[in-house]
């Protein structure tokens, strides 16, 4: 699998996001209230807006453009709307992070900032 170097845990600020440009697209890579990392394709799979723009809280996203409520484990839509976006495998090494965008995953995943040494 190969992996992306996205930068420090900390270069994202708690609640917030950042996009990282590929070929695949733009990918969103999210770090909640608990330190977790999450890393979606910046799509709404609603009308494609951009999630990387939206309100972060628990282990969801609420889409800046008419307020779908997107889970960052799964890429799914939650509540009474139906769809999906891309979700990609993290990993953080010394705090670092990594996305993979070989191929999107399909379950859950959680990844979480290391204990600060
Ligand atoms: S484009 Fe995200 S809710 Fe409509």
């Amino acid at each position: 699998m190969d992996w992306i170097e996205v930068g420090h845990i900390d270069d994202i600020p708690r609640l917030g996001a950042r996009v990282v440009k590929t070929d695949n697209g733009n990918i969103a890579v999210f770090r909640n209230a608990t330190d977790e990392v999450f890393a979606l394709l910046d799509s709404c799979p609603h009308k494609g807006g951009p999630l990387s723009q939206g309100i972060v809280y628990d282990r969801r996203v609420t889409c800046p453009l008419h307020n779908w409520v997107i889970s960052l484990e799964s890429g799914e839509a939650t509540g009474p709307d139906s769809g999906c976006t891309n979700h990609y495998p993290v990993r953080i090494e010394e705090n670092m992070i990594y996305v993979s965008l070989d191929k999107p995953e399909s379950q859950p995943v959680v990844y979480k900032k290391t204990a600060e040494v």
